[in-house]
């Protein structure tokens, strides 16, 4: 595995890597790797010739008030693990050629960006789709995957894809969860021994919500009330949203029919998670 922080590096690699016919999957992250990330570049290996990993903190999509500078970083760990994963470039941009001075281009998702997190981090979708674009403008992938535990996220980044006739194809891979149940995120680390032993009902209480559906209930705010009535049993949580939406537009449902989505955001302590489920009824 090679090590790339030069934009211009990257670029000409990637274009000499096409020029030879070989397939190159982006895994975009932010780095703290752990095996959701680790799924990702897994398939990535499987699908392509060349695995770019990338790993930047990008300070467009955190607000004012969030948590860029104490976001979790270790390099020396995510280098081995992006490796062992199948990763065979690891792409780490700095600050300064990301975004040089005098940097004024964004790229804005409208509609889809306005509903759950969104609505919570006016400007981080903002944040995400112009790094994107950039990333795929520079690492020029045939392949990009992304979690769906980020299930905003990724619909957002396929809109984009369509919309600006990207001619990458984008995967979304499954949620990867600790054996309790909580979704494996680099956030996870802000959680104090008591909030970790807690967190896990996030998951459970949409589990719990998923067999309510099952159980022939159809009203989203029986559903959303049962489920935060659980997660309210953890002292230190504060819920920024419970939604049951329509999976393909996001669009809140008044009865809970055809593909759905349960998405849902929560402070514990400081660490602000996110987790979801999709139901097909
Ligand atoms: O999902 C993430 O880690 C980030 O939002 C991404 C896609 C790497 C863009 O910075």
């Amino acid at each position: 595995m090679k090590t790339v922080t030069d934009i211009e590096n990257m670029q000409s690699y990637a274009e000499k890597t096409r020029r030879e016919g070989k397939v190159i999957a982006l895994v975009p992250t932010m780095g703290f790797l752990h095996e959701g990330h680790l799924s990702l570049i897994r398939m990535a290996d499987k699908a392509a010739d060349l695995v770019v990993t990338s790993i930047y903190v990008n300070p467009t999509q955190f607000g004012p008030s969030e948590d860029v500078d104490q976001y979790p970083r270790d390099i020396d760990h995510d280098t081995t693990l992006a490796q062992q994963a199948g990763t065979d470039v690891l792409f780490v941009p700095t600050d300064k050629a990301m975004y040089p001075q005098g940097y004024q281009t964004f790229v804005t998702a409208e509609k889809l960006t306005r509903s759950l997190c969104g609505a919570f981090r006016p400007t981080h979708f903002r944040g995400v789709t112009t790094i994107v674009t950039k990333l795929f403008n520079i690492v020029k992938p045939h392949i990009a995957i992304f979690g769906q535990k980020d299930a905003q996220q990724a619909i957002v980044i396929r809109q984009m894809t369509r919309d600006l006739n990207f001619d990458v194809e984008i995967k979304v891979a499954p949620i990867i969860r600790h054996e309790d149940g909580l979704a494996m995120s680099s956030r996870n680390k802000y959680l104090t021994p008591q909030q970790r032993s807690e967190a896990p009902v996030l998951y459970q209480s949409l589990c719990e919500a998923q067999k309510m559906i099952e159980g022939g209930e159809r009203n989203p705010n029986v559903v959303k009330k049962y489920t935060q009535k659980m997660i309210d049993t953890i002292a230190s949580s504060k819920i920024d949203y419970i939604e049951i939406v329509d999976a393909v537009t996001l669009e809140a449902v008044r009865e809970i029919k055809g593909n759905i989505l349960i998405a849902l955001a929560v402070y514990i302590g400081k660490a602000r998670l996110i987790d979801n489920i999709l139901i097909k009824v």
